[in-house]
């Protein structure tokens, strides 16, 4: 079984220096909260080039970005 969603957040030291590990957590936790943590993958990831923006997020598959 797949998932529905995918939450990527940025893991890059940019990113990372505004807190985004803490954010990665929490939507990993409010995903198992919620009840959806089959149907929800949160992802960490690269840096998305937008450092300066961030801590970046994106959804998938609405194609969603946020700074
Ligand atoms: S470190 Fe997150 S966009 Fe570059």
């Amino acid at each position: 079984m797949g998932f529905k969603n995918y939450i990527l957040v940025c893991g890059g030291t940019g990113c990372e220096s505004s807190r985004s590990d803490q954010i990665y957590h929490a939507l990993i936790d409010e995903a198992a909260a919620q009840g959806v943590a089959d149907q929800v993958q949160v992802i960490k990831t690269g840096c998305f080039g937008f450092c300066e923006q961030g801590p970046i997020v994106k959804i998938l598959p609405e194609d969603s970005f946020y700074v």
